[in-house]
């Protein structure tokens, strides 16, 4: 069967196309609230490891899709492959986080763009085994971290709460940041555009850091990098569906869908329905936007906020997601009662 006579809701919707129901994945889906990820995570080193054992990583693309009618599958993988490809030590140490050699302005210039697209070779073979078992109806997404969002790590060394390392090394070595943005761009261009090459249907930009910016730093480090990664792609992939992330852009989420061309905005779930619904440019696809928190808790709160969420977005194309990860504690059995609720009413 050609591309073109397949039926996958979700990307139908991604392109603007909207589903009498919406169609439904949840970020950060495979993952430690699944016993059968634990399992086949303790078969693995490291993390890192894992996202590079294509076997395996396929292996957990798949496992909450085999638990749940969800509409897509999301690579398997971590948006800090794309520093350690360019030869950063990153550490992903159990309890804590991710862990990297903070990089300082001399050391853009040694990062190591050439040889990134090889390093990345195991996650490409990856999309290939995953869109061969997957069927056909389902969308396989792809994904990287937007260019500030990994940078903000490779500065910092780790997560914070406000970014502050990253937010002084843009504002003090203007010229140095430029080029790490620089670097992040053709990277992550090359990569989503091997992702593509390799089967995925959809790629998403996850800016999970996008809050803390005053409305000038959100342009040069969101906007920007972020627009670029867009044309860049589309240059290659003229019908790249791209979905774009920008947590906690708030009130400049507006200025986010308009400027930088993506099919669909996923929306955090701090972002008000309604605000979101009159700000947004009327035929854009929507993604979002459920506390992952309250699927900790389940029932009733977790229902009506979710019908709330479907029937705000129900005048344009919407997927349904959280919005933000699902956290490691989440019992099965809500997110099983929230599939059935999207899917069925
Ligand atoms: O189903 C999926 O979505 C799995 C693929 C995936 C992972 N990370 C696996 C992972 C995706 C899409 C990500 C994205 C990611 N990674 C983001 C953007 C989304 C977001 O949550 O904002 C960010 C910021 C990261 C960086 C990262 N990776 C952190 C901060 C951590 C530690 C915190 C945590 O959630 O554990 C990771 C580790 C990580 N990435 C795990 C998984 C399943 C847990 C590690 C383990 O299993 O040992």
């Amino acid at each position: 069967m050609s591309e073109a006579t397949l039926r996958k809701p979700l990307l139908e919707t991604v392109r603007g196309k909207r589903q009498e129901r919406p169609p439904i994945w949840i970020m950060r889906q495979a993952g430690r609230y699944l016993p059968e990820y634990r399992a086949t995570r303790a078969k693995t080193s490291g993390f890192l490891d894992l996202c590079y054992t294509p076997e395996l990583a396929a292996e957990v693309t798949l496992q909450p899709l085999r638990r749940f009618d969800l509409d897509a599958a999301i690579l398997f993988s971590d948006i800090l492959v794309i520093p350690d490809a360019l030869g950063q030590t990153v550490r992903f140490v159990a309890g804590e986080g991710p862990q990297l050699d903070p990089i300082d302005p001399d050391s853009v210039d040694r990062l190591q763009p050439e040889g990134a697209l090889d390093h990345l070779a195991p996650v490409l073979e990856t999309l290939k085994r995953v869109k061969l078992a997957l069927d056909p109806e389902k969308t396989l997404i792809g994904f990287c971290g937007a260019p500030w969002t990994v940078a903000t790590y490779m500065i910092g060394g780790k997560g914070s709460t406000d970014q502050a390392a990253a937010r002084l090394f843009a504002y003090r070595h203007p010229e140095a940041f430029a080029r790490l943005m620089d670097v992040l761009v053709e990277t992550s261009i090359r990569y989503l555009s091997a992702q593509i090459e390799a089967g995925a249907d959809v790629v998403q930009l996850f800016e999970s850091w996008a809050l803390n910016l005053d409305e000038v730093a959100f342009e040069r480090q969101v906007l920007e990098p972020n627009r670029r990664i867009v044309q860049g792609v589309r240059q290659r992939h003229p019908d790249a569906a791209i979905i774009g992330f920008p947590r906690g852009a708030a009130g400049l989420v507006g200025r986010y869908a308009r400027e930088v061309g993506v099919n669909a905005v996923g929306l955090d779930y701090a972002m008000p329905v309604d605000f979101a619904d009159r700000e947004l440019p009327p035929t854009l696809t929507v993604q979002g936007n459920l506390d992952p928190l309250r699927v900790v808790v389940g029932g009733e709160q977790m229902l009506t906020r979710a019908r709330t969420i479907i029937e705000a977005f129900s005048e344009r194309p919407h997927v349904f997601n959280l919005g933000h990860g699902i956290v490691p504690e989440t019992p099965i059995e809500h997110v099983e009662q929230l599939v059935n609720l999207v899917k069925n009413g």
